[in-house]
């Protein structure tokens, strides 16, 4: 009796109950997954396809491969602390979230979060995964990300989003983020009409200032899980420590050396 009989002969519930948990059917591997969909049960030969893909496709240095295990290891926390989460999908949706950066680079108008949504699709479907689970994976990538209006809508999505997310906190937010603008050519602040440095408030402009206030000072209220609220709080000191340092430091060079200047010019 091959795998397919003895499902059709067991008729198995999709959800069915373990010591008291849930267990689910595995619909990709096609057999019971002898694991509640916490656990994680992604066999090595499937983790090192996905992981090959997504090393082809990480250029950028905010956005390169550190960021991505980053993502997938704050990703398996998180997870440890939610109920019916499929492990399968998390890990593919970590490794494959960014895999549409260059996409974007390339033309700004298009959404990483949707190509690379497309692209992950197009790639498990290629390689004979399961079409339910190539389309979970896809539709966590297209929410993951924090400008899209679309919010995520599965367990696996949500944790995803705030994996990806504790990733711009603290110190690791503030280092990616100066590492992001210098890529792009963009300063660490703008002047005022006046000469003053601006604090980010106002600026329309991009910078790291203007990035700090527009995102990363406002991303600590918007995690799904309590424990990604946890460790995003627990670093949230960090970032306000630099951010408020290097503002006063530079204010004080500018105030001070302006000063200065108007007494040597002419
Ligand atoms: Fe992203
Ligand atoms: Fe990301």
């Amino acid at each position: 009796m091959n795998i397919q009989e003895m499902m059709n002969a067991a008729q198995p519930p999709v959800v069915y109950s373990r010591e008291g948990k849930d267990c689910y059917y595995d619909p990709y591997r096609q057999k019971f997954a002898e694991a509640t969909p916490e656990e994680i049960v992604m066999d090595k030969n499937t983790y090192s396809l996905l992981e090959n893909y997504m090393l082809a496709c990480m250029k950028d240095s905010a956005h390169d491969k550190d960021h991505i295990y980053r993502v997938l290891y704050n990703a398996l926390d998180i997870a440890k602390t939610e109920s019916h989460v499929n492990g399968d999908v998390l890990i593919a949706a970590c490794l494959l979230h960014d895999i549409g950066r260059s996409t974007q680079a390339k033309d700004p108008k298009i959404s990483h979060a949707q190509a690379g949504a497309k692209m992950a699709y197009d790639f498990l479907i290629e390689h004979n995964f399961e079409k339910e689970f190539a389309l979970h994976v896809e539709s966590c990538i297209m929410t993951h990300s924090y400008r899209k209006k679309n919010p995520p809508q599965t367990p696996e999505a949500k944790i995803l989003f705030d994996a990806d997310k504790l990733d711009v906190t603290g110190a690791i937010g503030i280092a990616r983020t100066l590492m992001y603008k210098g890529d792009a050519c963009e300063p660490m602040y703008s002047l005022r009409s006046d000469g003053t440095v601006s604090d980010g408030t106002e600026d329309q402009e991009p910078s790291f200032f203007q990035e700090y206030k527009f995102k990363l000072e406002n991303i600590y209220s918007r995690f799904y899980t309590q424990r990604a609220r946890d460790i995003a709080r627990q670093r949230q000191e960090t970032a306000a420590w630099f951010y408020n340092k290097l503002y006063n430091e530079v204010t004080a060079s500018y105030e001070n050396g302006q000063k200065i200047l108007e007494e040597k010019l002419l």
